[in-house]
């Protein structure tokens, strides 16, 4: 990838890892971004994952061709990044370590290399001239670590902008970068949109001609599409008009409902009706999905007194990740006791902003038709909302 004749790509892609985060499934893999900035004095702007160690270090010393390492600027210390740092203060032990006061702290913790005499600690709005670039940096705590910091370059107009902006997905995947960004924002800096709020504020008054984030493409061309979505994504508001029916089936006649209803609903003319079995989809597409509709409906069976596992499971992914600002319908069913609109409710009220339908629907064992008259009240409270 070219960035330009100062600015090197060094990252690498990661298609063998099978859980990014031992949690995410990334069927394109991801890559781990690295840049070498060459000016008078030269700076690495992180390092990759240990994983891709040989293939960075390798792009690493054939971009600085024999020069030597001035800085390693180090926005964020997650392995997925710093991974490679300790050969690389130990490679090129001249080179002036850059963070702020948390990242030394957990280099100390990640590593048992003594960098005393070497480190250069900024803080908000410091700048270093490399020469004719010049590198500013603002932190940005909680985005998605408390070091982070992201950094500025005036000359060529690019922002370093660490987990900021990234996607899941290796450079060369052929995919639309809304879909897979926003998976990785709700999943990963989801929970941090007041963080992601701030530096958006820090950032607006920048003249910004590229992004140049920790994962996925380096972003050129029309910037206000992606700043947009992320001042929706971090505002907690809604990015998509429509439904988003989560179920939670044991033996398929809660999915039944689920479908009724979403036949009910588009039959009202509701034009975006999203359907997903939680016991079986990837569950950070579902906590995507919830966030990414203005309206969501939970179906789940009772089980063992509560809600069906897989819907516990995505209703506590969603108070980790302060779900909010949101209508929610509720549809449980029980063979002797329904409990799962109960359970449901309880995840619901310890989150903020969220308006529960009164129109829930309680089905014994098997939808009937004495149950439809319930359902068409909730789809036009919904499609009412
Ligand atoms: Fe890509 Fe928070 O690390």
């Amino acid at each position: 990838m070219f960035i330009s004749d100062a600015v090197k790509y060094i990252g690498v892609d990661d298609r063998g890892i099978d859980l990014f985060e031992s949690q995410y499934p990334v069927e394109n893999g991801v890559s781990y971004n690295s840049y070498l900035i060459l000016d008078e004095k030269t700076a690495l702007m992180d390092t990759v994952d240990l994983r891709g160690l040989e293939g960075w270090s390798q792009k690493l010393s054939e971009a600085l061709s024999g020069r030597s390492l001035d800085y390693i600027v180090v926005q964020h210390m997650e392995p997925d990044h710093s991974g490679s740092l300790a050969y690389a203060l130990e490679q090129y032990p001249d080179a002036v370590v850059v963070g702020t006061a948390k990242t030394f702290m957990f280099i100390n913790q990640f590593f048992a290399v003594d960098i005393s005499g070497r480190k250069l600690e900024v803080k908000e709005g410091d700048t270093l001239s490399l020469g004719t670039h010049t590198l500013q940096f603002a932190t940005a705590p909680m985005v998605h670590w408390p070091e982070v910091m992201v950094t500025y370059e005036s000359t060529e107009k690019l922002l370093f902008s660490a987990d900021g902006f990234g996607k899941f997905g290796a450079l060369d995947t052929e995919e639309d970068w809304a879909c897979e960004a926003r998976r990785y924002y709700f999943n990963i800096v989801g929970k941090y949109g007041a963080a992601v709020q701030t530096l958006l504020k820090k950032v607006k008054g920048l003249d910004i001609q590229k992004i140049l984030p920790l994962h996925g493409p380096v972003l050129t061309e029309n910037l206000g599409y992606y700043l947009g979505l992320y001042d929706t994504w971090s505002g907690y508001a809604p990015e998509t008009k429509g439904v988003f029916i989560a179920y939670a089936s044991i033996h398929g006649n809660t999915k039944k409902v689920a479908e009724l209803l979403a036949d009910k609903l588009r039959g009202l003319g509701e034009e975006k009706v999203v359907v997903t079995d939680l016991a079986r989809a990837d569950i950070a597409e579902c906590v995507e999905d919830a966030f990414r509709y203005d309206r969501m409906v939970l179906c789940a069976a009772t089980y063992d007194g509560g809600a069906f596992v897989p819907m516990e499971d995505f209703l506590h992914h969603l108070q980790i990740k302060t779900y909010q600002n949101r209508t929610v319908g509720l549809v449980e069913n029980g063979t002797w006791a329904p409990m799962a609109a109960k359970a449901m409710r309880g995840y619901l009220e310890s989150m903020k902003n969220i308006t529960i339908l009164e129109e829930v629907v309680t089905i014994k064992s098997t939808y009937k038709a004495e149950n439809e008259e319930a359902l068409d009240r909730l789809a036009t409270a919904i499609i009412q909302k």
